[in-house]
């Protein structure tokens, strides 16, 4: 039995501002076990390098702390104002929406924009995504606060309680306790390892990367099969799932024609890494129990995300989102902004031509509550592509480095070799109507728009370690032992 039980403090908590008023924050629900490894260890100190072993064997207990949740009706909602629910006697009650992976970077600030939107939010998190910088020796551009204090510090800001159940949903126990406590209307579901060369460093990565992500999944739908079958979820894919085939992508369903008879099929999927692939199981596993239990889902095959203010998170430094550069975790123009901040050549990998989906963060949050205002019914499997514009490596360094002359900068690009395994010149047309049908009104990526992240960059770039910024993960010398990523 591992030893990882552990209690939440105080259930209420006074705090104080540097403005000096002070409030009380208190949580009306938090359970948690500890933010552990459940499958990572670190066997050498961070310093010298990391190893990890997987131990899935060990499973942890949690305790259950101040769980008051009270009960809200079981029957099918149906959406009334931002953030409410009507049931069919006319109440309205408000839309209460669990965020699981709400601690990370696409989470955290949709946690925020649904509390303030009017949703009753809880966040579900193990704090893992911490855990890998630290493991790794790498740290967000941004500092970051406690998960604790950017609660509390909403809660003195708005006056809005967002609940919180820290904890591993591999661990199902953890995971109905968080389900029957919260009762959720709707599950948006950010909570796994979205990083593909994380996924390629090593078999345990691999390993870890595989059942982090499928057996979480799988454990959701179980959730709401048996504690809130009327739950909508809304889960995080993304458009990396489909690979880039020489044909327009669609979003999620094809319609062919063979042998002359015709069917509308799931598109076909290429993944291109143990994470890609991770999210195709998920994507299976999702549309098997909508048929097989009536589940209501919706699958967001996110584009990549840029950027790194909401509204929201902007309110204060202490609810300041996360920004990844690093060649684990950041990703194509949120790097490009940091190297040209820090005078490193832009690195595009091999030819430059590979293009995809990108959207803005603020795109994000919208999306996925435009997702929620409009479930899915029971039983549909329902496929959004979300991004809002197509750009490829090269355009994108095109883009950044003409931004960053006009703000003084040198900006240089280099060719660095491909790590991956993937065509560096193709065809590539996916469709992205759903969601503008729904009412998406997108930030498109302006001059102004990237003036302001290579701002953004400056700002903090004496953070910024320049030994994280090359690839460091290759797709082909991937090794079965525990590798050490960070020299
Ligand atoms: N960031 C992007 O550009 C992008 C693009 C496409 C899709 N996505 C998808 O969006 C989702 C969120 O991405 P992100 O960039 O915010 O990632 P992130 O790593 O910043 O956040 C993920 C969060 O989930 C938590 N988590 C992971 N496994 C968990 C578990 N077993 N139990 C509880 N919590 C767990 C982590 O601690 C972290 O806080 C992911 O599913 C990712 O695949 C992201």
């Amino acid at each position: 039995m591992a030893s990882l039980v552990s209690i939440s403090g105080p259930s209420s908590v006074k705090i104080s501002s540097i403005t000096g008023e002070s409030s009380t924050y208190t949580p009306s629900r938090t359970l948690t076990t500890l933010p552990c490894p459940r499958s990572l260890q670190t066997s050498r100190s961070q310093h010298k390098g990391l190893s990890l072993v997987w131990q899935p064997e060990k499973r942890h207990t949690f305790s259950t702390v101040r769980a008051s949740a009270l009960p809200v009706s079981q029957e099918a909602p149906t959406q009334a104002a931002s953030g409410s629910t009507s049931t069919s006697d006319g109440a309205s009650k408000k839309t209460r929406v669990m965020v699981i992976g709400g601690d990370g970077y696409c989470g955290w600030a949709t946690a925020l924009h649904l509390s303030k939107k009017g949703y009753e939010v809880a966040i579900v998190d193990n704090l893992i995504r911490r855990l890998f910088d630290h493991q790794l020796g790498l740290d967000s551009l941004t500092p970051i606060s406690s998960i604790h204090n950017r609660l509390r510090r909403w809660k003195s800001l708005t006056g809005k309680t967002i609940d919180l159940f820290i904890g591993d949903i591999c661990d199902f126990e953890f995971l109905a306790e968080t389900f029957k406590s919260f009762e959720p209307n709707a599950v948006v579901h950010f909570g796994e390892q979205r990083s593909a060369p994380y996924s390629m460093i090593d078999r345990s990565r691999a390993v870890f990367t595989q059942h982090n992500n499928v057996i979480g999944t799988l454990n959701v739908l179980f959730a709401i099969k048996e504690f809130q079958e009327e739950c909508h979820l809304v889960k995080l894919g993304t458009m990396g799932e489909y690979g880039t085939p020489n044909i327009d992508i669609e979003e999620g369903y094809i319609t062919i024609t063979h042998n002359g008879r015709t069917d509308t099929l799931p598109y076909p999927k290429q993944a291109s890494s143990f994470y890609h692939l991770s999210k195709v199981h998920d994507s299976n596993n999702i549309a098997f129990t909508c048929k097989a239990w009536g589940i209501r889902a919706t699958d967001l095959n996110q584009g990549v995300v840029y950027g790194m203010r909401t509204d929201e998170t902007e309110m204060h430094e202490e609810l300041c989102n996360r920004f990844d550069y690093d060649g684990v975790f950041g990703t194509a123009l949120n790097r490009f902004c940091v190297q040209a901040a820090v005078g490193h050549p832009l690195t595009v990998y091999g030819k430059g031509g590979q293009t995809r989906g990108y959207l803005d963060i603020r795109d994000t949050v919208q999306c996925v509550e435009l997702a929620i205002a409009n479930p899915a019914n029971p039983s549909e499997f329902r496929v959004f592509n979300q991004f809002t514009e197509q750009f490829s490596v090269n355009e994108l360094a095109a883009l950044v480095t003409k931004a960053g002359m006009k703000l003084g900068l040198d900006v240089k690009t280099i060719s660095v070799p491909n790590p991956r395994v993937e065509a560096e010149e193709h065809y590539y047309n996916a469709k992205h109507t759903k969601l503008i049908e729904l009412g998406l009104k997108p930030h498109l990526l302006s001059d102004s728009l990237l003036d302001s992240i290579l701002n953004f960059a400056i700002k903090y770039k004496d953070r910024v370690d320049q030994r994280q910024i090359m690839p460091s993960v290759s797709w082909k010398k991937i090794g079965v032992k525990p590798k050490t990523v960070t020299v």
